[in-house]
């Protein structure tokens, strides 16, 4: 069987390759995080499937580029029409196969799943310029030409918005694209596939091929007919999939994890402190850039806590298609295994949990409380590695000094937030910060012109606005001499 109905749409479970359906020898199941349900036998790529995608992508590569902005930004627009068309389908097939929540997804995600698409389009078609500047009066032209086959490699915590951060800056730039969705997470890439074509994007255009990442994640990674490998993950996966792409020199471009800072100084709004902090349990702490480290100057401390876990302790836990709901189930038992033994690691360590630090009984299930550590011990395992769940540490500092050492002391640099109630104070503080995205009194402001990405270890590039095309794009210099014309 190759259709299942999930949320009221049928969605294929098999291969997107060159404009057609291709299935597997082999398929995987694919549950819901919600209930452990069982959504459907997904097929399993693996090297053949990879050697089709590529050899569609490359066939339909010419026909794209030879397009241009204009071209492709008619179907691109058309593409995120149906997009917010399809919205509510796309919003309860991603809860169901991810378990987010529903309301988030009608109302911001898949929103700006249509959002990047269009925005990448229109930048291609009116953004995408440089001024022309002389050289002892030769004139250098740039411009942002296709570079060929893109593989994207995406995550399960987001997955359509941030795979259509990949697809389209791709699909603009004249790329085409092989999309690998993560495992436990294929069915919104699948319907999306769907509707590319309903656009009327050309076969080999946009290709999904699903399956695990050790199998037609590594044949991708590893193709010698690819021009860019896109990854949003792990660490350790980046560090394979750099040595798989070192063999081709095929550029990435790498949006990795984080154990992001969030600073409340002294002259903090206490009450808004306390609000941003409790927002880095959403997405039940599934959120690369969440700020997981919460770091108060002592003065402050115990007014913060327990404005703190006030507000915490409203958070509702439960189904993530209850409307009341503000933080859902962790994606998979595999990945519930891994936060339960960092946080039983933690207690048997003998650090101190006044929060959570527990399945949620009642609900059984993949449901974990939201759970804070106060002062773990520094350079103790929850404090240093990516929990990738509903755990935030409590640490205290005296001076801006000792707050900047102790932000910037991990092996990450992917976000920070900062609250103060003066601006001197804030300028100061995030001039020393390492991160790729600083939010001061504020968080997840995300504008797609904005450069986007992580330092250290958090990542390599940067994505957003040029940035992105920079990366899918081979950029041009056209050296345009003043002399030897014979008009
Ligand atoms: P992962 O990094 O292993 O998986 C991400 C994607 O990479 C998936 O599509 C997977 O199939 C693919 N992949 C895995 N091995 C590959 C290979 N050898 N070649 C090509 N593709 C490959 O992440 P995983 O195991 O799902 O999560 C582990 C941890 O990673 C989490 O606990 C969290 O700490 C972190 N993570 C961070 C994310 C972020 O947004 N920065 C997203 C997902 C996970
Ligand atoms: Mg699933």
């Amino acid at each position: 069987m190759s259709f299942i109905e999930v949320a009221g749409a049928r969605i294929d479970t098999r291969h997107y390759i060159g404009g057609v359906r291709v299935a597997s020898a082999e398929t995987y199941t694919n549950t819901s995080p919600i209930d452990g349900s069982f959504l459907g036998e997904i097929s399993r790529g693996t090297d053949a499937e990879i050697e089709l995608a590529v050899a569609a992508a490359r066939k339909a590569f010419k026909g794209w580029a030879d397009l241009g902005p204009v071209g492709r930004g008619e179907l691109l627009m058309r593409l995120a029409e149906l997009v917010e068309e399809n919205l509510e389908t796309l919003a309860q097939l991603e809860t169901m196969d991810n378990g987010s929540l529903l309301r988030s997804h009608r109302r911001g995600v898949m929103p700006r799943v249509a959002m990047n698409i269009r925005f990448f389009a229109d930048w291609a078609i009116n953004h995408l310029k440089h001024e022309p500047f002389e050289t002892r009066g030769h004139s250098n032209n740039i411009s942002w030409d296709p570079s060929g086959v893109c593989a994207l490699i995406t995550p399960w915590n987001a997955p359509l918005m941030l795979a259509t951060w990949k697809i389209g800056p791709a699909l603009a730039s004249g790329d085409t694209v092989i999309l690998k969705p993560a495992e436990w997470t294929p069915l919104s890439a699948s319907y999306f596939a769907d509707l590319t074509k309903q656009a009327g994007i050309p076969d080999g255009v946009f290709n999904v091929v699903q399956g695990f990442g050790k199998e037609a994640g590594a044949a991708l990674v590893a193709h010698p007919g690819i021009s860019r490998i896109s990854f949003t993950g792990s660490v350790p996966t980046a560090k394979v999939i750099a040595r798989a792409a070192a063999d081709n020199l095929t550029p990435v471009s790498f949006e990795l994890g984080g154990k992001s800072p969030l600073l409340v100084f002294e002259d903090a709004d206490l009450d808004l402190a306390a609000e941003l902090a409790v927002e880095q349990y959403d997405n039940a702490g599934q959120v690369c850039l969440s700020g997981t480290r919460i770091l108060v100057h002592e003065d402050v401390a115990d007014e913060f806590a327990v404005k703190f876990r006030e507000r915490a302790s409203k958070i509702k836990q439960g189904d993530p298609r209850d409307p009341e709901t503000d933080i859902g189930p962790q994606i998979h038992q595999v990945h519930f295994d891994r936060i339960k033994g960092f946080v039983d690691r933690a207690k048997a360590d003998g650090q101190e949990i006044i929060m959570g630090g527990e399945p949620n009984a009642e609900l059984g299930g993949l449901f974990f409380k939201p759970t804070l550590v106060k002062n773990p011990t520094p350079g103790s395992e929850i404090v240093t590695a990516e929990v990738f769940g509903p755990v935030l540490c409590m640490q205290t500092f005296s001076s801006d000094e000792e707050a900047l050492e102790m932000a910037n002391g991990t092996e990450f640099g992917l976000a920070a937030v900062v609250v103060s109630g003066h601006r001197e104070h804030a300028d100061k503080i995030t001039k020393d910060l390492v991160a790729g995205t600083i939010w001061v009194n504020c968080f997840f402001v995300r504008d797609l012109r904005a450069p986007f990405g992580g330092s250290r270890k958090s990542g390599v590039g940067r994505e957003g606005g040029n940035w992105s095309f920079d990366f899918y794009a081979d950029v041009k210099n056209t050296v345009v001499s003043p002399n030897g014309w014979k008009e």
